[in-house]
């Protein structure tokens, strides 16, 4: 593994890069006998205060699993709940994230959304392309399998057989490998996400619903991200 695509582990313990599975949205709603939508909803507010949260401490890197390639078997419904949520977010949040001097980009396939959506993404990452604080990277319609295939295609006519030249291919080109995975939700696994890029991050799991989870579980997550000895196949 080449020590350069590995995440630089950030200043004083924190990690550089921290990738997200927001999972948990459903089950937040149907305890509260409220709509999945309303799940959803509060993911997008706790979605909010985290990337708030990791711009003050000064991350480097979050990107945050959205709407994966699986995630259009879900209901009509329930999929444009989504992507209205999206529209909403936008629209409400881009100041503020240019003001905190976010810079904003979207990892995945975004060919089939509806113009509206493609054009508030477009709007979003021209509005912070200049932006030199946290790079938020939302994965959107992505699916790890689907970035894989689609990267050996690239390389396959680029030529560059080598693993940073596979990794330059993905829709994380340029971007350290995830330092700390954080999959809150309660359940244990990748769900076909930053397959590569995790060969070595730490995973964190935490109990709490996505919309439960804040600033106070993103310091426990680093907490034990700290103490936490990485030693990329090495001793
Ligand atoms: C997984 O929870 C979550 C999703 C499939 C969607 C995540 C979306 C948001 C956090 C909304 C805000 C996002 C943007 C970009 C505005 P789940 O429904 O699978 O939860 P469950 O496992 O409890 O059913």
């Amino acid at each position: 593994m080449a020590a350069a695509s590995v995440g630089g582990g950030g200043r004083e313990g924190l990690p550089e890069h921290i990738a997200i599975i927001m999972d948990g949205n459903g089950r937040w709603a149907e305890r509260r006998g409220l709509p999945k939508y309303k799940g959803h909803e509060a993911g997008m507010d706790a979605m909010i205060k985290v990337v708030r949260h990791a711009s003050d401490l000064g991350v480097g890197h979050l990107t945050v699993y959205a709407f994966s390639t699986e995630n259009w078997k879900r209901s009509e419904d329930e999929v444009k709940g989504i992507f209205q949520l999206l529209l909403i977010y936008v629209s409400r949040e881009l100041e503020e994230l240019h003001r905190n001097n976010v810079k904003v980009d979207v990892f995945g396939d975004w060919e089939p959304f509806s113009k509206p959506v493609r054009d508030a993404l477009n709007k979003t990452i021209k509005r912070t392309e200049g932006n030199t604080g946290l790079r938020f990277h939302i994965c959107l319609n992505y699916g790890s399998r689907a970035e894989i295939l689609r990267a050996a295609e690239k390389m396959a006519s680029a030529g560059a057989y080598t693993e940073e030249g596979f990794s330059a291919c993905l829709y994380s080109a340029g971007v350290p490998d995830p330092d700390l995975l954080i999959r809150p939700g309660g359940e244990k696994r990748i769900s076909n996400f930053l397959l590569w890029q995790a060969a070595y991050s730490e995973l964190v799991f935490s109990d709490a619903l996505w919309p439960d989870y804040g600033p106070a579980e993103l310091d426990e997550a680093l907490a034990e991200y700290a103490v936490r000895k990485r030693r990329f196949g090495g001793r």
